[in-house]
């Protein structure tokens, strides 16, 4: 059945030529992966959605990655996700009302647009990238956060940086900034759940969310790697908790692993902190150059919902659309989306 389904993507990708392109992240499972016309961390794949041509944009990877192609391609292209249920854990950690109620608490000790700039990572809703058009904030990948954080220094004395608490701490921390001034807002707390004082002093408020499959990583993986392999190297996603991306040798993007691992002489052996699916793969890819790579967990970390996308979705998405049904559009209302494209082009030409 596998082999059927291959090749009805095949297929019905054919029959759509130029129409449409594929863009695939790299958490993706290798049976739609290697469908894929391009593949990329967000930011990398934000680009090529900005730049494509084609009418249909098909996204392998979670529900905020097809809105960002939807309001970064032009109003006649359509982007889908083959399963709408494909969404991001760490995304729905904060919502509109949850950023309004803070915006609101903040208010009452300082004047929230004129003090703070919000930033929202990109595994974040649309309404949330438009909330910070509003503000005068911006977008940050994995790849760009310092470079960003750093731009909204410029514009204002504090950052509200959501919902991912340990992308935000781990930026901060290399731009210098002590632990004690980046202090966790609670938004489901009065006042986040920190004092007066505590607010006053902060330079990064950081939201209380974080990504489940990271989370699972932990520094006493590293010293045991490091006690077994005293040669080894270790590289991190910056969404894992702070002690192991301080206990690593190098932290990035998922493209930054990639080309890092890629690029490493023969033999080295490696610990990689992200999502299984990408260590699964370069695993493979580095055995011929005697390069091992090694999951940083004895636990599974797979990202569920990056996994509903399969054969199965993807054939069903294509044969539809070959067929002139399109299903699984993804559509931002146009009020929202033209504040979201505002605060995603000024992540752009700021990085
Ligand atoms: P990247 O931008 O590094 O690919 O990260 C996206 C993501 O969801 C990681 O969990
Ligand atoms: Fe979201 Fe984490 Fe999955 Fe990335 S790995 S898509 S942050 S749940």
């Amino acid at each position: 059945q596998e082999a059927e389904l291959q090749a009805r993507i095949i297929a019905a990708k054919k029959k759509l030529g130029k129409k449409l392109v594929i863009l695939g992240h790299h958490y993706q499972q290798e049976s739609v992966y290697r469908h894929a016309d391009y593949t990329g961390d967000s930011l990398k794949l934000s680009r090529f959605a900005a730049e494509t041509d084609a009418e249909y944009i098909v996204f392998l990877g979670v529900h905020f990655m097809a809105e960002v192609a939807d309001i970064l391609s032009r109003p006649e292209q359509i982007s889908i996700l083959p399963d709408l249920s494909a969404g991001c854990s760490m995304a729905d950690m904060a919502n509109l009302a949850k950023v309004e109620r803070s915006r609101r608490e903040l208010s009452k000790i300082l004047d929230f647009d004129a003090t703070i700039t919000p930033i929202t990572y990109i595994n974040s809703a649309a309404d949330l990238k438009a909330f910070c058009g509003e503000h005068g904030g911006i977008v940050c990948t994995s790849t760009n956060a310092t470079k960003i954080i750093e731009w909204g220094f410029r514009q204002r004395e504090k950052v509200l940086f959501f919902p991912d608490q340990n992308l935000g701490r781990w930026s901060g921390y290399k731009m210098g900034i002590p632990l004690e001034q980046m202090p966790v807002w609670d938004p489901d707390l009065p006042m986040g759940g920190l004092t007066e004082e505590q607010i006053k002093n902060a330079k990064i408020l950081l939201w209380k969310g974080h990504c489940a499959v990271h989370q699972m990583f932990r520094e006493q993986n590293i010293t045991r790697f490091r006690a077994e392999h005293p040669d080894g190297i270790v590289i991190s996603h910056p969404e894992s908790p702070f002690e192991v991306c301080l206990n690593s040798d190098y932290v990035g993007s998922t493209e930054y692993i990639l080309k890092t691992v890629s690029d490493a002489p023969a033999g080295t052996h490696w610990l990689v902190g992200t999502e299984l699916n990408l260590v699964n793969r370069l695993a493979e890819q580095m055995k011929p150059q005697g390069k091992v790579v090694q999951f940083m967990s004895h636990v599974i970390c797979e990202c569920s919902t990056m996994a509903r996308i399969d054969p199965q979705h993807l054939a069903w998405t294509l044969e539809n659309l070959a067929e002139g049904n399109v299903v699984n559009r993804i559509k931002v209302p146009e009020h929202e989306a033209d504040l979201a494209r505002l605060t995603l082009q000024r992540m752009l030409d700021a990085s």
